[in-house]
C-alpha cells in the first residue's frame, strides 16, 4: 500500500512577512478551544460601556505537546479573538451571546530563536498580518508576572489548567 505523507504539521508553524509581522494563520478557528472571557479587566476602575467576550484557542500541535508534557512547545501559536457581546437579537430575552465580526485577533508565538524572550504578541485583524508588539509594551510585563505556565493564562483555562498542575508547570499567580 502506498502512504503519502502529508503537510500538515508544517502548516503549524508560524510564518512572518519581512516586516517581521505574523501571516495570521486564517484557520485560527479550526484550532482547539480554549475558553471564553467575558468582560475580564485587569486594573480597577470604571466598567467599560460595551461588552466583550475573547474566545481563545491554541494550534493543535501545541495542544498534542502541552497535554504530555504541561508546557508549550517551541513554535505554539495561541490566538485571542475579541467580539461583540449583545442581549438583542433574535428570540433571545435574558444574557449575551457573540454577534458580528471579530473586534481583533492577538497572537502569542514562542519561537525561541527569533524573539530574546522566547515568545512575542501580534496584534491585528481575522485575515492578512498580525503586527509584531514592540517588547516594551505591558503585554509583555503582565503575561510574564502573572500567565501561570510558561507566560500564558493557562490559571484561566480549565481544560489546560489541570493538565499543567499535574505536570507541574503550573506556577500559582
Ligand atoms: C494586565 C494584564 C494583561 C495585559 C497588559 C495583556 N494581557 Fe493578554 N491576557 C491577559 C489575561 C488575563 C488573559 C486570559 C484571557 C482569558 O482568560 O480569556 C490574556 C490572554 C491573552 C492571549 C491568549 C494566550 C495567552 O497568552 O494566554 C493573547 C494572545 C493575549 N493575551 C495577547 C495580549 C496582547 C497582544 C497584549 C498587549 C497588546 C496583552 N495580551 C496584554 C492579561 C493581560
Amino acid at each position: 500500500m502506498l502512504l503519502v505523507a502529508t503537510s500538515a504539521a508544517s502548516d503549524a508553524a508560524p510564518r512572518y512577512d519581512e516586516h517581521g509581522d505574523l501571516v495570521v494563520p486564517t484557520d485560527y478557528r479550526e484550532w482547539v478551544y480554549l475558553s471564553t472571557g467575558l468582560d475580564m479587566a485587569y486594573v480597577e476602575g470604571a466598567a467599560a460601556d460595551h461588552s466583550m467576550f475573547d474566545n481563545v484557542f491554541v494550534e493543535p500541535a501545541a495542544w498534542r505537546s502541552f497535554k504530555e508534557t504541561g508546557h508549550w512547545p517551541d513554535g505554539t501559536m495561541l490566538a485571542l479573538e475579541v467580539r461583540g457581546a449583545t442581549g438583542q437579537g433574535s428570540i433571545n430575552r435574558r444574557g449575551k451571546f457573540q454577534s458580528g465580526a471579530p473586534m481583533g485577533v492577538e497572537f502569542h508565538v514562542r519561537d525561541e530563536r527569533r524573539f530574546a524572550g522566547g515568545w512575542a504578541f501580534f496584534a491585528g485583524s481575522e485575515t492578512g498580518v498580525a503586527k509584531h508588539v514592540p517588547e516594551a509594551a505591558e503585554c509583555y510585563s503582565c503575561h510574564r508576572a502573572h500567565g501561570a505556565v510558561d507566560t500564558t493564562f493557562v490559571q484561566f483555562y480549565p481544560t489546560a489548567r489541570p493538565i499543567a498542575e499535574k505536570a507541574g508547570s503550573y506556577r500559582a499567580d
